[in-house]
């Protein structure tokens, strides 16, 4: 029976484990993190992350075959295969601050792998890391290693916040790097094997270890790049009367192009986008490549540029002046389908209306009230200028209420700005909620969910990324 140790329960350790016990019983897994509370919140009924049909899943195999331990010594021992699915962000001081990996938590857990481990083990890279990491891990798994064999495969996860099951249950691809020596090709062969019990072999791609990491960060940039470019046009449809809309429907049926990931939105957000992109900056910056280091920058300078835009948007329609005024926050995650609000846009808009002395109303399904405040009052780290990052001042944070439903968001505001894209916004009653509203009464659609004409009917002023105004 293989035995399988994952070192972080977080958002990709915590389905993808349990996803692997759910479609291999013969498999026993085990997730283990340093957090007490995730493990405890693992065993619990009330999951540490909102995933639609995670639920199901963990409860099928949990106790089975998938367990959630904080003994992290005992179990990285006794596994076969270590999958390490720490967190990778990006370094906020010292060398390459800004955009390098921070690979402290790594590091510490291949160190740790060394010290406790008693027979042969494969170690995967689950969590993204730069190209070449394998390579240090190696080092410090060889170096301290009592004739102990450690064989090291990549294998990134692709899956995406909202939709992880689905894209667990039926991947695009599932990825395996390895060394090109008899060993490495075995130990490909041992995790392929799992993979393959419900993943179709020829959606296995094997690689050598250098192309599997490199190929994680491509695969993210060139997302990111497709959001940046539509998000780009955005601003020219504005500028001339064309409807972005139109656009990407027209562009999008070119099958060299294709209809996905180019819906134009107030930004994107999200752990890995902006922190992968700056990872591939420095990458390229180390080995010289400085015109690639700064194609790759711009899709992060136009994300940026588009939040700014979204925010001046907002204050120039209401008369230059926002302050005292009452505006509700429709959605905060940076995402629908997940509570997770790292990197959200929501953070720099509502950063910047507050700059602007906006009272805010923030509503979203998913996310805490106290996570939202710890959002707003961190200070934001600028990853242009790494010593400078910027706090706001705790009377702003004294403008923000966090509300428990659309409707009493929107109670009395002025305006009301979009920014995440959850369903039930798209079936609101907006009758109602403009009979409540003080006039002229504005809506901010950071994510073309609305139907632009029917609000206007009703009497709304309706701006939408990327709509003729
Ligand atoms: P996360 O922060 O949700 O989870 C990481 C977990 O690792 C945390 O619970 C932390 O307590 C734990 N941890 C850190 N050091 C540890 C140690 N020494 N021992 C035991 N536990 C430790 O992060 P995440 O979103 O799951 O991302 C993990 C990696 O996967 C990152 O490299 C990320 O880039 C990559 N990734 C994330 C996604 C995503 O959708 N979130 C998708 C693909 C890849
Ligand atoms: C993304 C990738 O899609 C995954 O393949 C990858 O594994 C993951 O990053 C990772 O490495 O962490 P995720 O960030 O969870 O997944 O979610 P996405 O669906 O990619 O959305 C990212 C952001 O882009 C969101 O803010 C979303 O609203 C925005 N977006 C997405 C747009 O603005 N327009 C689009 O057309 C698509």
């Amino acid at each position: 029976m293989v035995k399988i140790c994952c070192i972080g329960g977080g958002y990709v350790g915590g389905p993808t484990m349990a996803v692997i016990a759910y479609k291999c019983p013969s498999v026993v897994v085990t997730v283990v993190d340093i957090s007490v509370q995730r493990i405890t919140a693992w065993n619990s009924d009330k999951l540490p992350i909102y995933e639609p049909g995670l639920d199901d899943v963990v409860k099928q195999c949990r106790g089975k075959n998938l367990f959630f331990s904080t003994e992290v010594e005992k179990h990285v021992a006794e596994a076969d295969i270590v999958f390490v699915s720490v967190n990778t962000p990006t370094k906020t001081q010292g060398l390459g601050a800004g955009k390098a990996a921070d690979l402290t938590y790594w590091e510490s857990s291949a160190r740790m792998i060394a010290d406790v481990s008693k027979s042969s083990k494969i170690v995967v890279e689950k969590s993204t890391v730069p190209v070449k990491t394998a390579e240090a891990i190696e080092k410090i798994l060889t170096h301290n290693s009592k004739g102990i064999d450690f064989q090291i495969l990549s294998n990134p996860e692709f899956l995406a916040e909202g939709t992880a099951i689905n894209d667990l249950f039926m991947p695009d691809r599932v990825l395996i790097g390895g060394r090109e020596t008899p060993g490495g090709q075995r130990a490909i062969k041992v995790l392929k094997d799992i993979y393959a019990q419900w993943v179709p072999e020829e959606r296995i791609i094997c690689t050598n270890l250098w192309s599997a990491e490199l190929s994680k960060l491509a695969a993210n940039a060139f997302l990111a790049q497709r959001i940046s470019s539509i998000n780009a046009m955005s601003a020219l449809c504005e500028a001339t009367g064309a409807d972005v809309s139109q656009v990407s429907h027209a562009i999008g049926k070119d099958s060299r192009i294709g209809a996905k990931f180019l819906n134009a939105s107030v930004g994107f957000g999200g752990s890995c986008f902006q922190k992968d992109i700056l990872n591939l900056v420095y990458i390229c910056e180390c080995n010289g490549l400085s015109e690639v280091a700064n194609y790759w920058k711009q899709i992060i300078e136009v994300n940026d540029y588009q939040k700014r835009r979204f925010v001046n948007r907002i204050v120039s329609s209401m008369f230059n002046t926002i302050s005292g005024k009452r505006i509700a926050i429709l959605g905060f995650s940076f995402k629908k389908d997940t509570g997770d609000t790292r990197e959200t846009p929501a953070i720099d808009v509502c950063r910047g209306l507050l700059g602007d002395q906006a009272q805010l109303n923030i509503y979203d399904p998913q996310v805490p009230e106290q996570q939202i405040h710890k959002d707003l009052s961190m200070p934001k780290y600028n990853w242009n200028y790494p010593v400078h990052s910027v706090s706001m001042c705790p009377d702003d944070l004294k403008q923000v209420r966090v509300v428990s439903s659309a409707y009493e968001a929107t109670k009395d505001a002025h305006g009301i700005c979009i920014l995440t894209e959850w369903d039930e916004f798209k079936s609101l009653n907006f009758q109602k909620i403009y009979d409540n509203m003080q006039k002229p009464a504005y809506v901010f659609d950071g994510r073309n969910v609305v139907d632009v004409e029917k609000l206007r009917r009703i009497g709304f002023v309706v701006y939408s990324i990327g709509k003729p105004l």
